[in-house]
């Protein structure tokens, strides 16, 4: 894929991970500009997470766990209590950032117990494990993307058109993405797929980044408002919709971007396939179902000037809910790197 690393470890030399930095793709730059940032800065990593600098949830996960690696190295002590209280810290810190995709809380809590479950280390030890297990998590999630495309792969045929909403692609995760792998996979397999990739208000993922990203991949992609999702189903233009998701709950509800929900019910009274996408890491067995994901409400100005100029009367009241649920009936498989699990 001719796509950059979304995030990545950089190493100052090919035999220590200490020092190291953080490198990640500024994707509020995009499609104008493909700008990186890269920081030691933990408190930049929360502002890259707070204002989608780095978004998707597999990625989130990645920078938080990052991140973590991070707020040690910048650390002078040199007691390992001290390295375990700066993971403490960091993760109490970080979960404010966002509260819906639950691969941030997952890859805190991994980082978190390997802190816990270490204290034997020295602190350098602990801080190197500390990095490696970051960039496991990174590894880890580009093969489950892979597997994923490739088990999803296997749902479409040579001509088929998918419909896809906000971007669950390489940008979202650490590569390859989650809903647009199988398209992926299946042009590595010849097959010639297309997409309709819906803007995605209020932040344009699906304009910006979705469309940006099938364009340097080479996938014939076609843009279209959100509104016009229905008229494009009506008109049978589309095989199968695949989204991301940000948590699955234990009854199989999915949240992910605003105005999905919206999509499958539109997918169900045209009788076309929703397939939900996602490692296994977005499936959260301790939240029982859809009603206790927490929903991230975002800041109004995101509506009300989210073109670089205002489009809204000065004051209006607004409600930027930034993720909705759909009710498990309306998926018709949730696809893993384990496989493809119908309802
Ligand atoms: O607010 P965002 O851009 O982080 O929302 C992202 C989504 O909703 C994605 O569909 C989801 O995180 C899955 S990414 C593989």
């Amino acid at each position: 894929m001719n796509i950059p690393r979304t995030i990545e470890w950089i190493t100052h030399t090919e035999t220590a991970l200490i020092p190291g930095h953080i490198k990640l793709i500024d994707q509020t730059l995009l499609p104008e500009t493909l700008e990186f940032i890269e920081t030691y800065d933990i408190k930049e990593i929360w502002h890259a997470i707070k204002t989608l600098q780095v978004r998707g949830a597999p990625a989130i996960g990645i920078a938080a766990a990052m991140g973590i690696a991070i707020a040690t190295q910048q650390e002078n002590e040199e007691s390992t209590d001290d390295i375990i209280s700066v993971v403490d810290a960091a993760v109490a810190y970080l979960s404010t950032s966002r509260p819906t995709a639950v691969n941030l809380f997952w890859a805190m809590e991994r980082m978190q117990k390997l802190a816990h479950n270490n204290s034997n280390l020295s602190a350098k030890e602990l801080k190197i494990r500390l990095i490696k297990e970051a960039m496991l998590i990174r590894d880890e999630d580009a093969a489950m993307c892979r597997a994923i495309g490739e088990h999803g792969a296997a749902l479409l045929k040579n001509g088929d058109t998918v419909l896809t909403h906000c971007n669950a692609g390489s940008l979202a995760t650490a590569e390859f993405g989650t809903a647009l792998a199988p398209i992926y996979v299946a042009q590595e397999q010849g097959k010639k797929i297309s997409v309709y990739a819906d803007e995605t208000r209020p932040l344009l993922q699906g304009s910006r980044l979705t469309a940006w990203e099938l364009m340097q991949a080479g996938i014939d992609v076609t843009l279209i408002c959100d509104n016009m999702t229905a008229q494009v189903m009506k008109e049978g233009r589309i095989d199968a919709v695949m989204v991301g998701a940000d948590r699955i709950a234990a009854n199989r509800d999915a949240a992910n971007k605003i105005g999905t929900y919206g999509v499958a019910l539109l997918a169900k009274a045209h009788n076309i396939p929703f397939y939900v996408l996602a490692p296994s890491s977005t499936i959260d067995m301790a939240t029982a179902t859809g009603n206790d994901i927490p929903i991230e409400e975002r800041a109004s100005e995101e509506v009300t000037h989210g073109f670089g100029k205002s489009t809204a009367p000065d004051g209006v009241k607004v409600y930027a809910p930034a993720f909705d649920v759909t009710p498990a009936e309306l998926i018709t498989a949730i696809i893993t790197e384990n496989g493809i699990r119908e309802g």
